[in-house]
Order: C-alpha cells, then structure tokens, then sequence
C-alpha cells in the first residue's frame, strides 16, 4: 500500500506538471481527488489494515493528498497567469499604428461645372434663384407666349400631372423669368440653375431629367449686343480665351429676336466625323447646341407688369450637362448620370 500511495503521488505530480489549460487541470483533480478518485479508492481499503498499521498509512495518505492539491493549486495560478498573459498580448494595441483612412469623396463634376459658372455670373451681378420643379402650365407656356395647342405642350413630350394638363414637370427654366419678374421691379438680374424634364429618350447629347441654368436681365436700352456680350464672356472664362462658338437665329416664343448658341464639338473639333465615322458626341454636326436665347418678348414683359416702352431684356437658357459635357471633355452624357465611381473619380 505504501508503494501504491508513492505511485499515485508520483504520476499525479508529473501529470500534473504536464496539464496546460484549466479545463486539463479540472479533468486532473476529479480523477485524483474526487470520490472515484484513486486516492479515495486507496483510503477505502485502509479498513483492511492492522490497527498499528492505519494510522501511518492514514498519515501518509492525507501527506499525498495535501502535496496534490498545493501542486494543483500552484499549477493553478500558473496556468492561469499563462492564459492572462496570451489573452493581453493578443488584444494589445498598438497605437503606432497609422490609421484606416475614410476615403472621401468630392463634389459631382457637373455640380464642379455648375459651381463655376454660377461664381462669374454672381461676379457679373446676377442674384442665383431657385423655383418649382412641379410647375403649373400657365407659368411654364401660357405666359410666355406658348399657346394651348402648341406642340412643345404635347402630352408626348411633357409630364403632366392631371388630366387638364394644367399641372406638370417643368420643361424649361423659362418660368423662372416669369415668377422673377412678378416679384421684382426693373432692373432685374437673374440666374435660376435647376432639373427639367422631358419626354426624351436618352443618347449621348439627351437625358429624360437635365438640367438648365435661366438667365434673364432687364433694364432701359438692354439690347441683343448685351446678351451676345454677356454669353461670349461667360464661354470665354469656362472654356478658355479661343473657344469656338456660334449663334444661329432661332425662334422662341417668348423671345423677339431669338437665338442660339453652340459650341465647337470637342470631340472631333468641329469636323463631325472620327476615323472616317461620324461623330457620336455631336452626331456629325461638328457643333453641340449649348443654349436658346433671345430678347425678351414685350408681351411677356407686359403679363408681368413691365412697361415694354421703357424696359427691355435679354433672356438665355443653357444646358448644364452640355456645358459641363465641353468643360470636362465628357464625350456622353449618360456618363454624368451613371455615377460609376471609376468615371468620378477622374475629376
Ligand atoms: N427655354 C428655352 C429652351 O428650353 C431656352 C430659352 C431660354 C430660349 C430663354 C430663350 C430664352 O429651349
């Protein structure tokens, strides 16, 4: 009995040196210490010993079983400090290390192109306004000089929101002059950026939703010299001091006379074909229509309370797609609205 307990202390104490993790030490302790344990099983024959004999053996056992439970108890705290230390090595920070970057993002180019532009009109004293995108048609047509039955107001080409065709999406900025000279007195200079929207199909040079920037001056003796002085030093500063551009008599209804402007295609310089193929940013032409414009009519003058005997003006609509399309030599316009990163991202 006496080699049995020396036995049991032995292997305990080597197996317990050698358990590496609490769950290890916990499985020791049951099989060593715990009811079934060996060292219980041992103490269970202890009845079978000579009277002399018990105590030395019961002393030894208790020695054995005091010797294990300190070896468990050291391993224990080992063990234990062990885990502590992998645990704060592995969730340590190190704060030497540079940050992740929140990669950010900048302005849309065609807000970039708007931005540009409405910074020399304000130089050149414009106030920049903002209107109604849900329009009503007496603003949008009637008023300035598109009669019921014009074609511009046809259900195929224009939004409506009703059945008298009375409300809609507006298809121009061109009732901006309207709501701008009902609540100003001449002399009035205004820019009116904002969406319109039209029955179109999209292509290159059209979208469905685009978007115009209005201009409207009036004052005593403005003339056509004015529109076509303010339009060409606006092209100027955008596209730079030789930029290509010609006006064609056009006609508009709330215009007298009117006109419009184009640029030279940047695509192809004007020659309407690459490679022997047809321009298809300008479709050929070798120019890319920017904008209408024209003198303001003296009936439209009149509907909103403007002596046409004392006051004259000049009004112009551009595309903003097309003129951000020639500042940034953006070849199609659907470009501008798929917002691919990659195509952002280059400007
Ligand atoms: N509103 C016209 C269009 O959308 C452009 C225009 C504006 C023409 C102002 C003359 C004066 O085509």
């Amino acid at each position: 009995m006496k080699e049995q307990l020396e036995l049991i202390r032995q292997n305990a104490l080597a197996a317990l040196d050698a358990a590496g993790t609490p769950a290890a030490l916990e499985e020791l302790r049951v099989k060593l210490l715990g009811k079934k344990g060996e060292l219980t099983a041992v103490l269970k024959m202890m009845g079978k010993l000579s009277p002399e004999e018990r105590p030395v053996m019961g002393q030894m056992a208790n020695a054995v079983r005091a010797e294990i439970e300190a070896k468990l108890e050291e391993r224990k705290a080992a063990i234990n400090a062990a885990v502590l230390e992998a645990k704060l090595a592995e969730e340590a920070i190190d704060v030497t290390i540079p940050g992740q970057t929140v990669e950010l993002g900048h302005q849309h180019p065609m807000n970039m192109v708007l931005q540009e532009i409405k910074e020399i009109f304000v130089g050149l004293g414009y106030q920049v306004v903002d209107g109604p995108e849900v329009e009503l048609a007496s603003y949008n047509f009637t008023r300035l000089n598109i009669e019921e039955g014009h074609p511009s107001r046809d259900r195929s080409d224009t939004f409506y929101f009703d059945d008298n065709d009375e409300v809609l999406l507006r298809t121009q900025t061109s009732p901006m002059q309207i709501r701008f000279m009902e609540n100003h007195k001449s002399p009035l200079c205004m820019l009116a950026p904002g969406r319109v929207f039209r029955k179109d199909e999209a292509d290159a040079t059209h979208s469905p939703m685009f978007h115009q920037i209005e201009g409207l001056v009036v004052d005593e003796h403005i003339t056509m010299g004015n529109l076509k002085d303010a339009l060409i030093t606006i092209m100027r500063k955008i596209y730079g001091a030789d930029a290509q551009m010609r006006f064609r008599p056009h006609h508009f209804p709330f215009t007298e006379p009117s006109c419009e402007m184009d640029m030279q295609c940047h695509k192809c310089h004007g020659t309407g074909e690459i490679d022997g193929q047809v321009c298809s940013t300008c479709h050929g032409e070798g120019w890319i229509e920017l904008l209408g414009a024209g003198m303001v009519h003296p009936d439209v003058l009149a509907n909103c309370g403007i002596d046409p005997e004392k006051y004259s003006g000049f009004a112009f609509g551009m595309g903003l797609e097309r003129m951000a399309m020639g500042r940034l030599r953006i070849t199609d316009l659907r470009l501008i609205f798929d917002n691919d990163v990659r195509f952002l991202n280059q400007f």
